[in-house]
């Protein structure tokens, strides 16, 4: 019978995952205007083993899809590469059901199985480069620390040579018909949204990301089945090397302004950065308001794009708060390819530029030396500063190679 709402991706392994339109906001704070996917396995055989889990708002769906494949049989093992409640939190709900089940987390798991869910029975340990039989299959375990949480690990299955890889190759956006990465406009539809999950979610774990995708690439991979996003079997290759160029922080030749401004003299100071960078020569130019755009896309543009200006006005001796909350996000985020720029309005009390030099030295950027600053709103002399603060950020983009 024809499978209805799962689907065979190869020898007995199916995706049984499912998409969340309803949640906006990933993790309580990314934005998800195209929602997002938890994928999902079900290896069936001598024993039927489910690999990662959903989050329980869609519980009721997946258990279906479970039931679509399996009828009155039961699942055996399920192999939790992550515990994330993304990934876990339906695990209570299928407990429920097979109560007879055995998980297969990393050590690092065991206290957050206990610590979210009460679970200390039935639970198998594998450690880092072991190595399981499982009736007619066979699985390698590899952990990857802080990609994303202390307890993330891969599984990998010789005889299909799949790749479960968890968060690692995610990113945002339901799966909408099309599972595979032949089945998708990939570069429209979800690069962007890959890039933007990398750096919320796992960006300031690039240095372990890097580690941990070095050591994948040596697996001779012709499927990955990511928890999130697309399922990659025509060209895996595509996205370890976006992943690998992403976690290397390879910025793109352009410029990004974020400014926050109360009546519109920072903004304007912004636009005049915005022609200088033009003027110079640069044609990626963005202009972003710090309280408009979400902290997701800043952080995304911030991460790619070679240059960042940063201008705000002052607010009660200090920086405009929301800028204030950008910088202590960026600087979580260990940014060192980029090119830093910064501007400020002293308004009444002065503050914005002092803190914002204060931020730059601290987290030792490279940042321009000239830092207009202006009093109320810019005078002509002013906006031709602020124009040479851009061409002269342009040509430090352009020069490079
Ligand atoms: Fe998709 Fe880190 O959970």
């Amino acid at each position: 019978m024809e499978n209805l709402v799962t689907a065979l991706i190869k020898d007995d392994i199916y995706y049984i995952g499912t998409n969340d339109r309803q949640t906006s906001l990933f993790e309580g704070m990314w934005p998800l205007p195209n929602g997002v996917a938890y994928n999902s396995f079900l290896v069936k055989g001598e024993k039927n083993i489910i690999i990662d889990l959903v989050k329980v708002n869609t519980v009721s769906v997946y258990i279906e899809k479970i039931k679509e494949i399996l009828g009155d049989d039961k699942p055996d093992y399920i192999i939790m590469n992550h515990l994330e409640p993304d990934h876990s939190s339906s695990l209570p709900s299928i407990l429920e059901l097979y109560p007879d089940v055995e998980i297969i987390v990393s050590p690092k798991a065991v206290d957050m199985l206990k610590n979210f869910y009460g679970i200390t029975e039935n639970v198998k340990v594998v450690k880092d480069g072991d190595h399981l039989k499982i009736g007619d299959r066979e699985f390698d375990f590899y952990t990857t620390p802080m990609v994303h949480w202390p307890e993330s690990m891969v599984t990998y299955e010789a005889s299909t040579k799949t790749l479960f890889s968890q968060d690692i190759f995610g990113g945002f956006g339901t799966l909408d018909g099309g599972l595979f990465d032949d089945q998708v406009q990939f570069d429209k539809l979800y690069l962007e949204e890959a890039a933007r999950y990398f750096v919320n979610i796992v960006g300031k774990y690039a240095t372990q990301a890097l580690k941990a995708l070095t050591r994948l690439k040596e697996l001779d991979i012709e499927l990955i089945c990511t928890v999130h996003g697309t399922i990659w079997r025509k060209n895996p290759k595509k996205i370890l090397d976006l992943y690998i160029s992403l976690a290397k922080q390879e910025t793109v030749k352009g410029c990004v302004v974020i400014y926050g401004s109360m009546y519109g003299n920072t903004e304007r100071m912004a636009e005049a950065v915005a022609k200088g960078l033009v003027k110079g020569g640069l044609d990626n130019v963005k202009i972003r308001d710090v309280t408009k755009t979400p902290l997701s896309y800043l952080l995304a543009d911030t991460w790619r794009y070679k240059g960042v200006i940063l201008g705000s006005c002052s607010y009660d001796n200090s920086l405009f708060p929301p800028m204030n909350f950008l910088l202590t996000e960026i600087s979580h985020q260990r940014m060192k390819k980029n090119y830093w720029g910064i501007f400020g309005s002293y308004s009444w009390s002065g503050g914005a530029l002092k803190t914002l030099k204060k931020y730059m030295e601290d987290g030792k950027y490279n940042v321009l030396e000239r830092q207009p600053e202006i009093k109320g709103s810019a005078t002509r002399e002013d906006l031709e500063e602020l124009i040479e603060l851009g061409k002269e950020m342009a040509a430090k983009i352009l020069a490079e190679e």
